[in-house]
């Protein structure tokens, strides 16, 4: 039936618009510098539990730019919101905006200041 297969594609296409709008705001919003400083302290003290207070690496890898250098921020930016599954890397989706996420990767590549 036409409108059976019609209905299975709208999922897909629904999907790619929510994509391409996420992506254009994105690009447009920072985080408030008191939210900013709520986050340096989250990287430190909730990241820092496994990657180590200093992010050197602990239970979790390190994640000083030196380490993250050649990593992709698209990577990074999906293993901070997706998470790592079946590893203790757990997903920050939910917790984090989608633009909190992406300017952590920022403060990774660029190295952490304390808050
Ligand atoms: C419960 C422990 C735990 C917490 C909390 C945690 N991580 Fe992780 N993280 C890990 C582990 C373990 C890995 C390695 C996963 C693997 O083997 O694929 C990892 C991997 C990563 C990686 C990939 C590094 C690479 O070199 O590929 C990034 C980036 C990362 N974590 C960022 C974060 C950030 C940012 C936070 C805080 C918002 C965080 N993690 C909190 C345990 C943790």
């Amino acid at each position: 039936m036409w409108w059976s297969n019609a209905a299975r594609r709208w999922p897909a296409a629904l999907g790619l618009f929510a994509v391409a709008t996420a992506s254009v705001g994105e690009t447009a919003t920072v985080p408030d510098t008191g939210r900013q400083t709520q986050l340096r302290h989250l990287l430190l003290q909730d990241c820092g539990s496994c990657h180590g207070m200093t992010l050197r690496g602990g239970l979790g890898p390190a994640l000083t730019p030196e380490a993250l250098a050649e990593k992709p921020a698209e990577y990074l930016y999906l293993t901070i919101r997706e998470g790592h599954p079946g590893t203790p890397m757990p997903p920050w989706q939910g917790i984090l905006a989608d633009e909190e996420i992406r300017w952590l990767v920022e403060q990774l590549h660029n190295g952490v200041r304390a808050p």
